[in-house]
């Protein structure tokens, strides 16, 4: 799934050791479908190629004002007019002072001040996204974070910058991000801001109920559906609390601080953190919980008996979180999303979960052929109808599901 299809960007490179990242910032935003534009400061020509970036980029690159190849001779205007935003990895000090006062003494941050898109002979200002990276002190330093000040008032996005190792061998704030989470922030700000500043809670994963202290019970859940809603949630401007069972996922866009991530194991935990959640405007529960737990779990590991081939387990149910959740909601006013994973009558056990839920909406798909699959479809169920979504990538049918979500809360 490519989701910067029909995006021009132009990258902008200062100069910076990190820039020996720029050309796998390029190579990550056209796997995406972007077209990339380049262009550099003298300084960044320094650290990279401009040939390695027209390689990569399949396109010239620019660093000169004075260049004779735009017609009109003004490459500071007519670079930016077909672009839908403008990104910067990395963004140097130096640059990132130029740009809070406003000066123009080179291409790169002229064309930040002419920047503009052109729709229908009237030009909005495009985007300007910028990454910094530099040495910690230089980072600290309070004329720099004076200019983050100034940046941030221009409506200048800042991604990162990161902490940890640094190339002079320091440790600390300054850290250019990574091409891939650079380009996945990219592609969050293009998506539609259909839950800003909504508290989103979100249920992912199996639960497993102990045995004893080797085995347990469990389900094929893999979490992936349940974490890419937490993903097309914070692309849409959510604040997620992802309460996760045992699965081996990273915490989408962890980076951008939008989702905090509590990791639990059984049910029990499970339901005590979805009720220690106070308020949210959206609860999806996304999990796979395992209905039963073992009445007593052993201490230490069950030895096999010569004296029988069987081994009986006492049960016991577990609480219905979502149930519970939603029971615990009386005069709130929040949306909950129930998800049913079947084998088989997926639609007529969707329709009956809906009820006994008492939930607004509910997503019915076949649980034994998408568990840890990357693609689903599903059957939204509501008491309007059906609606079916896919098949498609789960992260599509998750920003699918956002907005089928974001229009009915809005009704
Ligand atoms: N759910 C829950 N707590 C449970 C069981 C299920 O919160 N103990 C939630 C799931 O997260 C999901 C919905 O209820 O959103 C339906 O889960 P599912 O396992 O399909 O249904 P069950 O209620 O367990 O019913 P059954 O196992 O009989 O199909």
């Amino acid at each position: 799934m490519m989701s910067l299809n029909n995006k021009k960007i132009l990258l902008g490179v200062s100069g910076g050791i990190a820039a020996y990242k720029s050309p796998e910032l390029v190579r990550q935003l056209i796997k995406q479908g972007a077209q990339v534009q380049v262009v550099m400061t003298e300084a960044a020509a320094q650290f990279v190629t401009p040939t390695t970036m027209q390689a990569v980029s399949g396109n010239p690159v620019f660093l000169s004002q004075w260049d004779t190849r735009i017609p009109n001779g003004m490459p500071h205007i007519e670079l930016t007019r077909d672009v839908d935003a403008i990104l910067i990895a990395p963004a140097s000090a130096d640059l990132m002072a130029k740009l809070s006062l406003g000066l123009a003494n080179d291409l790169l941050s002229t064309l930040c001040l002419a920047k503009g898109h052109e729709t229908n002979g009237s030009i909005t200002p495009c985007p300007l996204l910028i990454t910094p990276a530099m040495n910690r002190q230089m980072w600290e330093h309070a004329a720099t974070q004076r200019s983050v000040k100034r940046l941030l008032q221009d409506q200048v996005t800042i991604l990162g910058p990161a902490s940890g190792d640094q190339a002079c061998g320091e440790v600390g704030m300054g850290r250019m991000l990574e091409p891939i989470e650079i380009c996945d922030a990219l592609i969050a700000f293009f998506q539609p801001k259909l839950l800003q500043n909504k508290k989103v809670v979100i249920t992912a994963g199996p639960t497993y109920e102990a045995i004893d202290p080797v085995r347990g019970l469990t389900n094929r859940s893999s979490g992936k559906m349940g974490f890419a809603i937490a993903r097309a949630a914070v692309e849409a401007g959510a604040e997620v609390q992802l309460i996760s069972g045992p699965v081996h996922l990273e915490t989408p866009l962890a980076f951008l601080g939008k989702i905090k991530r509590v990791n639990v194991q059984s049910a029990a935990e499970m339901h005590a953190a979805v009720m220690s959640q106070t308020s949210c405007d959206i609860f999806f529960s996304v999990a796979a919980v395992a209905d039963w737990r073992v009445n007593q779990i052993a201490s230490q590991k069950i030895k096999k008996q010569s004296s029988s081939d069987t081994l009986s387990l006492e049960l016991l149910q577990n609480p219905d979180i979502l149930l519970e959740f939603v029971n615990s909601l009386v005069g709130k006013s929040s949306f909950c999303v129930g998800f049913a994973a079947e084998s088989e009558n997926v639609l007529e056990y969707g329709k009956k979960k809906l009820i006994t839920k008492k939930i607004p909406l509910l997503i019915a798909n076949h649980g034994p052929s998408t568990f840890g699959e990357d693609s689903n479809q599903v059957t939204l169920i509501d008491a309007q109808g059906e609606v079916s979504l896919g098949p498609a990538n789960k992260l599509a049918l998750a920003r699918d599901i956002i907005f089928q979500v974001s229009q009915r809360l809005s009704k």
